[in-house]
């Protein structure tokens, strides 16, 4: 497998870090999007904070101000045009560094919109080149240059970068980038390129290394978890196997046995590729979440045909019968996309038909949104606004009259849960996790945190449940 060298980014880091010695200097780091942006931002902080950045929470007081984009929905680019305009001011006045990376980053139309309106705008970089950061801001800092850094390639490696995490008791761990599947609706393949692996001694290694800083939840990180290694093996590339692992269904084994480690998840897999070993590595490990994410989409056979989803409505419920009935205790989670192109409302029935069906614990529902250089953008018959709001708020009604019902099965059961910290909201009280990620807020001691208890549940109340430690 082809790794990037990055040797020269270290050096890069030392050099960053001799100018900023004995400053008081401070990042601020917006991340937009999914699990992997979070978990690229990670290391993006363990960078900065090499080069003797601290983190602030307050935009305004910050020396270095990194914005993380997403480009999967469209909301996500107003939203950043009108954060880089607010620290325009605070760079006139202080000469904060701006620097703007991630998905967002790979599209031409944005990257020009950014020259051309903002060009105050210090780093911009892609998902290619994250780990050129403190070479970029070395050149922005000694050389006062305005720094583009952006490339398309096929994919490669990174190993090593530092990396500041956000939490200490659940960690993400990337095993996969890149997709190759080009969803009809999706600008990810464009902008993060193709499938690629990490070696399976690198995540192993990673996760042993986290169990014993303490960690207790591993959430594995994927565009297409579940076609892990799958090119490597096609294409008969070279990698190493480690501890029996050349596969997702034996990766998944191999995490299961890491001592320490209380939970194992996994996002996102693809449906169409969800092969036996995988639902069998699911049943047999104990670790492992019985909450699958199963990407659905759209119910309807004709729209998963034009949005290449590879499946149809009939092998999407024989799938969740197959494993539920292997797997009796397991539940699911989704996606759904209302009002893409050509979407009839039979089709959309569809959708709300499986849905019915499967009975999901959670469903992230998502407005279509036209996407530049993506199939679904060209098609013609695209659905009115008003339409799909209609079909979206019908659909919400539907998930949400089921989750009550589901939470109504919750009460007077008893959960084993990672106690996760305080609550948010009263400080008096936990949060913890049911195995199907199911919020419980229960009263406690603070040295429960990290700990697996037993919780007797009392009380639902749509988004969370209440209860109480019990034995
Ligand atoms: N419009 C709306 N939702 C989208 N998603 C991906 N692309 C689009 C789009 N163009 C949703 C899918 C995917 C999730 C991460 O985002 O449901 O699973
Ligand atoms: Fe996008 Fe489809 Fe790839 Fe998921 S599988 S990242 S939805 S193209």
């Amino acid at each position: 497998m082809k790794k990037i060298n990055i040797d020269e980014e270290l050096k890069y880091i030392e050099k960053v870090n001799e100018i900023n010695k004995g400053k008081t200097l401070k990042y601020y780091i917006l991340t937009m999007g999914c699990q992997l942006n979070e978990n690229d931002s990670e290391k993006l902080s363990g960078m900065l904070e090499k080069m003797n950045y601290k983190k602030t929470l307050n935009m305004e007081e910050a020396d270095l101000v990194l914005f993380n984009t997403c480009c999967v929905r469209e909301n996500a680019e107003e939203k950043l045009f009108g954060k880089v305009g607010e620290v325009k001011k605070q760079k006139e006045n202080k000469g904060t560094i701006i620097a703007i990376g991630g998905c967002m980053m790979q599209e031409e139309h944005i990257v020009n919109k950014l020259k051309q309106s903002y060009p105050y705008v210090d780093i911009i970089f892609g998902t290619h080149t994250l780990h050129k950061l403190p070479q970029d801001l070395y050149k922005a800092l000694e050389e006062n240059k305005k720094i583009r850094d952006i490339i398309d390639i096929d994919g490669e490696i990174i190993e090593g970068l530092p990396i500041s995490r956000n939490d200490n008791i659940k960690a993400s761990v990337t095993i996969m980038n890149g997709c190759n599947n080009f969803c009809s609706y999706c600008i990810v393949p464009y902008v993060r390129g193709r499938e690629r692996s990490r070696n399976p001694k690198d995540i192993i290694e990673e996760v042993c290394s986290l169990a014993k800083e303490g960690y207790k939840e591993i959430t594995l990180l994927g565009q297409n978890v579940n076609s892990y290694l799958r090119v490597e093996r096609e294409k008969k590339i070279e990698f190493e196997e480690y501890e029996g692992v050349n596969s997702f269904a034996t990766l998944l084994r191999a995490v299961n046995k890491i001592e320490g480690i209380e939970k194992v998840r996994f996002v996102s897999p693809h449906p169409k590729d969800f092969t036996d070993d995988v639902i069998e590595a699911i049943r047999d490990c104990e670790k492992v979440s019985k909450i699958v994410h199963l990407p659905l989409q759209s119910g309807s056979t004709n729209v998963l045909k034009v949005m290449n989803r590879k499946y149809t409505k009939e092998q999407y419920l024989n799938l969740v019968e197959k494993m539920k009935k292997m797997i009796p205790n397991i539940v699911f989670s989704t996606d759904i996309i209302v009002g893409f192109p050509g979407e009839t409302e039979e089709d959309f029935e569809d959708t709300l038909d499986v849905v019915k069906k499967v009975h999901f614990e959670q469903v992230f529902m998502f407005i279509y949104s036209r996407r530049v250089g993506t199939p679904g953008d060209r098609m013609e018959n695209q659905i009115p606004e008003e339409i799909k709001h209609k079909r979206f708020d019908r659909l919400k009604a539907l998930v949400e009259s089921q989750i009550k019902e589901n939470n109504d099965k919750y009460i007077g059961t008893i959960q084993r849960v990672l106690v996760e910290g305080t609550s948010k909201t009263n400080e008096e009280m936990l949060t913890a996790r049911t195995d199907t990620n199911k919020v419980v807020v229960f009263e406690g001691s603070k040295e429960l945190i990290g700990n697996m208890v037993n919780l007797k549940i009392i009380s639902e109340h749509m988004w969370y449940l209440k209860g109480e430690l019990t034995h």
